[in-house]
C-alpha cells in the first residue's frame, strides 16, 4: 500500500531509532534530560525566540501557547478552518475558557480586512475582548497552503497597533520554509508564541514544541505538568526531533516535488499546491477512496466532495510516480 493519508504516518527511520538509542537522558520532570534541553535550546535559537518546550503532541503546543496569550473569557481571532478551531476538540475553550471567531479564507488563508472588523477592543463588561490573532503555516485543511511573509507581517503590524498578541500554528513551518527558502527566524518574528511538530513532515515518531519568551514557556511547563504532560526520560523522543532536524529539512522539498507530480496527474490546479499536501475535489469522494485503495493507494475523505492526499518522508519517487499512475487513472 502506498499510504498518502497524512504526514503524520512515517515511521522511524533506521538512523532514527539508532540516534533514540544512543541519547542520553534524565528525568525531564527534574529539568534531568540532557538531550530535551538540546532539542529545546535549538529550537528555540532557530526561530529566534528565548526559549521552547517539548510537548508530546502539536494539539497540547497550541493550547499551551494560545493560553499563554488569551485568558478565559477572552477571544482568539483565527480562521474557520484552523486546526485549533477544527480539530482540537474544543481544548481551548475547555482547558483555557476562551472563546473564538473566525473569518473564512481562501484555502485558510489570512484576511486581514475580515480581522480588522471583528476586532473588539476591550470595553469592560460588555464584550468579549480580542486578545490574539492565530495565523496557521502552513494552513492544513486548506491544503497545505502558505501564508505569504508579506500577509504576516501586515497582521504582526496591526496586532501590534491594537496591542494584541499573535500565536502561529507551525505544526508545518518547515514546510513553508523549504517552500518559500523563507528563514524561520522570520517566521518567527511574527509571532509571541507558537506551536511546531516534529512528528508530522520532519518524521519524528511524536513531539513537538511551544516557541516562545522564557516567561510563556516557564508558564507553559507548568500547565504541560498541570494537563498530565510531565514526561520523565523522553530524551530518547527528543533525539529522534534533534535527528529529524538534522535530517529531515531539507528532504521536505521531495515531498513537494512529488505532491505536484501526483496532483497534476489528477488534473488538479497546480497553483493549489504550495507544498506537501493536495486536495483532489471529487463528487464523488468515497467511492474514489475506495476505487484507489483497491489499486494499492490509501488517501482519505475530507467531506462528501474533495480528497487529501499527503506526500512524506515514507513515500519514495517509485511511490509517488506509482501514485500518480493510478490516481491519475481514476481521474481520468
Ligand atoms: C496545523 C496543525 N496543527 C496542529 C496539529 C496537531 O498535532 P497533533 O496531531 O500532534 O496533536 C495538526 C495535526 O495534524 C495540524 O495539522
Amino acid at each position: 500500500m502506498i499510504d498518502l493519508r497524512s504526514d503524520t504516518l512515517t515511521r522511524p527511520t533506521p538512523a532514527m531509532r539508532e540516534a533514540m538509542a544512543r541519547a542520553e537522558v534524565g528525568d525531564d520532570v527534574y529539568g534531568e534530560d540532557p538531550t530535551v534541553r538540546a532539542l529545546e535550546e535549538r529550537v528555540a535559537a532557530l526561530f529566534g525566540h528565548e526559549a521552547a518546550l517539548f510537548t508530546p503532541t502539536g494539539s497540547m503546543a497550541n493550547v499551551l501557547a494560545v493560553r499563554t496569550i488569551v485568558g478565559p473569557g477572552q477571544e482568539v481571532l483565527c480562521e474557520s478552518s484552523a486546526h485549533i478551531a477544527r480539530a482540537e476538540l474544543g481544548a481551548h475553550g475547555a482547558y483555557t475558557g476562551l472563546t473564538m471567531r473566525t473569518w473564512t479564507g481562501e484555502r485558510g488563508a489570512i484576511d486581514l480586512p475580515a480581522i480588522q472588523a471583528m476586532f473588539a477592543p476591550d470595553m469592560g463588561p460588555f464584550f468579549v475582548p480580542t486578545k490574539a490573532i492565530s495565523v496557521e503555516n502552513t494552513h492544513n485543511f486548506g491544503g497545505g497552503a502558505i501564508q505569504p511573509l508579506a500577509t504576516l507581517r501586515a497582521v504582526r503590524e496591526y496586532a501590534d497597533q491594537q496591542g494584541v498578541a499573535i500565536h502561529l500554528d507551525g505544526a508545518r513551518i518547515w514546510n513553508a520554509h523549504v517552500a518559500t527558502g523563507v528563514a524561520l527566524a522570520d517566521y518567527g518574528a511574527i509571532a509571541d508564541v507558537m506551536a511546531v511538530c516534529l512528528s508530522k513532515g520532519l518524521g519524528a515518531p511524536v513531539g513537538s514544541l511551544v516557541v516562545g519568551s522564557q516567561a510563556a514557556i516557564d508558564e507553559s511547563r507548568i500547565w504541560r505538568k498541570r494537563m498530565g504532560g510531565g514526561m520523565r526520560q523522553i530524551g530518547i523522543l527528543a533525539a529522534a526531533g534533534l535527528h529529524a532536524l538534522d535530517h529531515h529539512i531539507d528532504r521536505l522539498a521531495e515531498d513537494h516535488t512529488h505532491a505536484r507530480l501526483i496532483a497534476e496527474a489528477c488534473g488538479v490546479d497546480l497553483a493549489t499546491v504550495d507544498t506537501n499536501i493536495v486536495v483532489v475535489q471529487r463528487g464523488d469522494a468515497a467511492e474514489f477512496v475506495a476505487k484507489a485503495k483497491a489499486d494499492g493507494v490509501l488517501v482519505a475523505p475530507v467531506g462528501p466532495t474533495a480528497v487529501r492526499l499527503v506526500t512524506h518522508l515514507d513515500i519514495t519517487r517509485a511511490d509517488a510516480e506509482r501514485a500518480a499512475e493510478v490516481l491519475g487513472a481514476l481521474s481520468a
